[in-house]
């Protein structure tokens, strides 16, 4: 049995706004200082049987699809026919650039017979169709049908490609495919997570064999730092240290580096955070935006099944500016940080795919996630309580 009451680091409740640079830093000094780390108020126990069930990933892919989802970052759709194709719950959607600078997100299907008008992403100054070569506008108005004479009863203006609901928030593009305008209101709890002098650095995609939630609880957590990360992040943090915060359905997860050290012998008006730790922001349910000196990855974890999923990750870096010499030095703290948020998230990919064999076992009826794993539990718990 799961336990019905969510387990929150004790000293923060999602009612609370998220703590500023300075609370932050003295709550990291306290845990070194003391050798503690945030406690959740228990622990939760996962049943096995919900990261096998079908009929239970079918409900989490409804989930999906009546919540506002990341579905991209902004920078992503920078340009005018910019656009991002991909399935999110299983639906085949596009997201594009519109000429009024709107992004618009529409169900990716030609209305003649439903052929996908993109695929990846891209830029386009018009959609057509590959198949007949339909072509739609980008404010998804249907624009031309070839040899139109063949369709005396189309009428173009009730034929255009067919919205989804979107918002545009702080730098991240959301679907709600199925979602209430009421649910849209929960967007507002999340903070600016996008720094400004930020582009797009590269899309990627890679489906990996294991349970999306498996991905989600690898993320939340800094109990697995020494043993996983052995050579990447724990020479550089510490040991089972975590500042874990909740905000609505969704948490932060703060991994101090040993850097922020240098900021006891400052005054705490000029603490600047920058490059002294990652955070980790989960945005419930399948989202996780993750920090790391001079860029960050927008991971969103799409369900392909049971033991399938689509990892789609957009990485966004620190634009290089100044004079040649300064560029040149920048590009190659920021091409370094990319290594480093890279390396870590092949190390983590190395034990979800393992822990997905481990289901197998039979070894384990349940999973139990300790006091150092509160936002597991929060995650757990928010799908509990959404799908019963
Ligand atoms: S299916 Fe798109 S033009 Fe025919
Ligand atoms: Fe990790």
């Amino acid at each position: 049995m799961s336990r019905i009451a969510t387990p929150l680091a004790s000293h923060h409740s999602a009612q609370q706004p998220l703590l500023n640079t300075q609370e932050m830093v003295l709550q990291i000094f306290n845990h070194i200082d003391n050798k503690t780390t945030d406690l959740g108020a228990e622990t939760w126990s996962e049943p096995v049987s919900n990261y096998r069930s079908q009929e239970r990933l079918d409900a989490e892919l409804g989930l999906i699809k009546s919540s506002f989802v990341v579905f991209c970052p902004s920078l992503a759709l920078s340009n005018t026919g910019d656009y991002v194709a991909r399935s999110a719950a299983g639906v085949p959607l596009i997201a594009v650039r519109a000429e009024d600078g709107t992004a618009k997100v529409f169900r990716n299907a030609c209305r003649h017979r439903g052929v996908q008008l993109a695929q990846g992403h891209g830029c386009k100054r018009v959609l057509v169709c590959p198949y007949h070569g339909w072509a739609y506008a980008l404010d998804g108005q249907l624009k031309n049908i070839t040899h139109g004479s063949g369709f005396p009863e189309v009428d173009t203006k009730t034929s255009g490609l067919v919205p989804v609901p979107s918002k545009e928030i702080n730098g991240l593009v959301y679907v709600g495919q199925e979602a209430s305008d009421t649910t849209a209101s929960s967007l507002d709890l999340i903070p600016q997570i996008i720094p400004d002098n930020y582009e797009l650095v590269e899309i990627d995609e890679m489906d990996v064999d294991a349970n999306w939630k498996l991905f989600i609880e690898s993320a939340l957590e800094g109990y697995h730092i020494r043993a996983t990360h052995t050579k990447t992040f724990f020479p550089v943090q510490y040991d089972n240290l975590t500042v874990v915060e909740a905000f609505g359905g969704n948490s932060r997860v703060t991994f101090p580096y040993q850097t922020i050290e240098s900021l006891r012998n400052k005054p705490q008006k000029g603490w600047s955070t920058n490059g002294r730790m990652t955070q980790l922001y989960h945005l419930f349910p399948n989202v996780i935006v993750s920090t790391f000196p001079n860029c960050l990855q927008v991971v969103v974890l799409e369900p392909l099944g049971l033991e399938k999923t689509r990892q789609h990750t957009y990485l966004l870096g620190r634009v290089a500016t100044g004079t040649a010499e300064e560029r040149k030095t920048m590009t190659e703290s920021i091409l370094q940080g990319q290594a480093f948020a890279k390396t870590g998230a092949i190390e983590d990919r190395e034990v979800v795919m393992s822990a997905q064999q481990g289901l197998h076992s039979g070894a384990n009826e349940h999973l139990t996630f300790g006091l150092f794993e509160s936002a597991i539990g929060r995650l757990h718990a928010g799908l509990s309580r959404e799908l019963g």
